[in-house]
Order: C-alpha cells, then structure tokens, then sequence
C-alpha cells in the first residue's frame, strides 16, 4: 500500500510522513531528499543549475540510498555514491539550488524510476510534490497538505534552529519558501498541484498530531492495519 503525501515546503510533510509510517509500521520515503541530493552532487561537482544534460547525468548516474540506524525502523540517513549527506542536503545553498535541478524533467524521469522501484517494495508513506500525480498515481491513500506561508515559515526557522543548519532569519525563510512555490507550481514538468482524488488537508492552526490521527483514520479505512 502507498500513502502519498504532497504539499508545498513547510506544510511539514516529514514530520507527519514519519508519525503515520510508524503508527502504520510503514516504511517513508522522502523524495526531496533525493531532488537535493542531486543538488548537492552538481555544486560538489561545480556543475552549472542551467546544465540540464549534466544534471540529468548525475540523477541517472549515482546511486542514492537511504539507511536505517540501529533500532529503527525509518531510514535516517541519505547517501548519494556512497557519500553520507544527511545533514549536507539542509543547507541554505542546497535550499537556493534545489528548485532549477527539480524543475529539469530528465532528472524527475531518472529519480521518479529509482522512487517507484522503491515504494513498490512495500508499505511506504511516499512524501513529495509529485507522488499522487505522477510517481504513483494510483495509490490507495492521497492527501496534499498545506499550510499558510507564513506559518510554514515559522515552522521552517523553528526545525533549522533544532537541526542547527540552514537559516534561522524568519524573513530570509519566508521569502525562500514563496519563491520556492512559485519554482514548484509553475514549472511545466510535474508542477505542484494537487491530485484530483487526493484529500486536501491545511495544518495551519491544526496541530501536527490532528493532522496525523487524520491520516492513520483515512488510511485504515483504505485498509491499512495498525
Ligand atoms: O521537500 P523538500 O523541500 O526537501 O524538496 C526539495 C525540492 O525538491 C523542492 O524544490 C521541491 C522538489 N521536489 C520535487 O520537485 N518533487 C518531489 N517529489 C519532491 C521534491
């Protein structure tokens, strides 16, 4: 079974993709993560963001995996040919670079084939842009959470200064996050939108764990057992 969870950054998909793959005892797969891996190989390479042939050569080229901890059942840490970039993919940079590598189509058709070869292996919470329209567009359970901007911001700054990477300056957030959206929503290849049959769901003024009851209800009544 596949839970597909898309939205805009922010909306706190991983959060609540984590929450409801353990309350399921599903496996999560975040897919950004794999947009910014390809990121962060092009500016480790000095590959140009306007290169879409070498971009698309690194997605097809270099294996990302995801691994677990000991005693975990989530993955926790991310690697692109063999390199551990968990915490290297949350940087500003990476936040700025992100978007044109998303926007290249040969590299979506490279990741969405390594996405779909690993969802297909299992229970997965599928978390991304794109998983309900395009990666698995027939999957059982859809939902696009949003959020205000403002809101995803302070939320934004919050996990940055917990995580103790990426910017804490909220207006220098807010304004990454709305540029960001207008990349993701306006691109021709897989723009941010919702899926036709997903559930839309907004956490602004919700809390995390209304959001994530929600989820695990909607889920177990596609049949998901927990
Ligand atoms: O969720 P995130 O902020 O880690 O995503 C990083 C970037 O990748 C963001 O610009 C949107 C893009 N992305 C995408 O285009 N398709 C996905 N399935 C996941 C992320």
């Amino acid at each position: 079974m596949i839970i597909a969870i898309d939205g805009p950054s922010g909306a706190g998909k991983s959060t609540v993709s984590k929450a409801v793959a353990r309350r399921l005892d599903f496996s999560c797969l975040d897919t950004g993560a794999m947009y910014r891996c390809v990121a962060w190989k092009a500016l480790d390479e000095g590959v140009s963001l306007d290169d879409a042939e070498a971009l698309a050569r690194i997605a097809h080229d270099n294996d990302i995996a995801f691994t677990h901890e000991a005693g975990d059942p989530l993955p926790r840490r991310v690697s692109i040919a063999g390199a551990d970039v968990t915490d290297a993919i949350r940087t500003a940079e990476i936040d700025r670079s992100v978007s044109p590598v998303a926007a290249v189509p040969a590299v979506r058709a490279a990741l969405v084939a390594q996405q779909q070869r690993i969802g297909r292996a299992g229970n997965y919470v599928v978390e991304g842009r794109d998983i309900g329209t395009a990666v698995f567009p027939e999957a059982e359970l859809k939902v696009f959470l949003t959020a205000s901007a403002a809101e995803r911001a302070r939320r934004r700054v919050a996990q940055n200064e917990r995580r103790g990477v990426g910017s804490t300056d909220y207006d220098v957030v807010l304004a990454d996050i709305v540029r960001r959206d207008e990349i993701d929503s306006s691109r021709d290849a897989s723009p941010l939108k919702p899926a036709a049959d997903a559930v839309q769901m907004d956490s602004t003024g919700r809390t995390i764990d209304q959001v994530i009851d929600r989820i695990c209800e909607l889920a177990k009544e596609k049949g998901a057992r927990a």
